[in-house]
């Protein structure tokens, strides 16, 4: 067995069966410990719904955190966010304009202030109206010249963030800085915003049965060798994948 890079998503990805989730700590663990496996979370949650769930679920400290959709990360259990990924983003980002073009649009409602952040603002959209009001507020935000992308995921949730982030393009960042190839590298999600995760490049891809049809969508339209469609839901998905990946036993 070798060392690989292990990234998942957390709400209905890693979490959500506590059961499956004891066993795959309990892999997850033993494989950091005896070959230099390093875990990584890739969530949307902020730094403060993430510790929510962190001491909700006693998840195991991570070697890496992606917090709000990919635009922050915390490296070696830092409080701080990582400094050359923060600069990166930065370049062109206009927040406050960001704020003033959606103000625009009367379906986007603002979602808690904790999941405001430096590089991601966030509202509810309804599933419904998000057919007409995506289209329209992208091309709003590309007329002026905003260099943003819009993440939709679970038929609620928008998110607006810097062109150069998602989750998928900080796992790039972390498995340069690592030197771990894509054949080591393993990410796991089950929702809109993990879509990034699967397209990036050729990592092994791990998608959990309950995974939502936005992502099976995409998955169906985009089928690859190196991804797996687990039948088991959350954690359970993700032993059945590993082991499909021959990176567990
Ligand atoms: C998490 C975040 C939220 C975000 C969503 C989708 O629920 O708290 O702000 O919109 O993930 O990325
Ligand atoms: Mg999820």
């Amino acid at each position: 067995m070798a060392e690989f890079l292990f990234v998942t998503d957390l709400d209905h990805t890693l979490v959500g069966d506590d059961q499956a989730l004891l066993v795959l700590n309990d892999r997850l663990q033993k494989h950091r410990q005896e070959h230099g496996t390093k875990i990584v979370y890739a969530t949307g949650r902020s730094p403060v719904l993430y510790r929510e769930i962190q001491q909700e679920k006693n998840l195991l400290e991570p070697d890496a955190l992606i917090l709000s959709v990919g635009t922050e990360i915390y490296l070696d259990g830092s409080d701080r966010p990582d400094s050359t990924w923060a600069t990166i983003l930065s370049q062109g980002w206009q927040r406050n304009l960001v704020l003033s073009k959606t103000a625009e649009f009367p379906e986007l409602k603002i979602q808690p202030n904790s999941e405001q952040r430096p590089f991601k603002v966030s509202f509810f959209l309804e599933q419904e109206a998000s057919v007409t009001i995506l289209p329209k507020l992208e091309s709003e935000l590309l007329k002026s010249n905003l260099n943003v992308k819009l993440i939709y995921s679970s038929g609620i949730d928008l998110d607006i963030v810097p062109y150069r982030s998602d989750k998928g393009q900080a796992v790039q960042f972390l498995r340069q800085k690592w030197k771990f190839v894509a054949e080591q590298t393993v990410v796991c999600g089950d929702s809109g915003n993990d879509i990034a995760l699967f397209t990036t490049g050729n990592e092994r891809g791990i998608i959990v049965g309950n995974a939502r049809s936005e992502l099976l969508q995409w998955h169906n339209e985009n089928p690859a060798n190196h991804r797996y469609l687990a039948q088991n839901a959350c954690a359970g998905g993700i032993l059945e994948g590993l082991t499909y990946f021959g990176l567990i036993e």
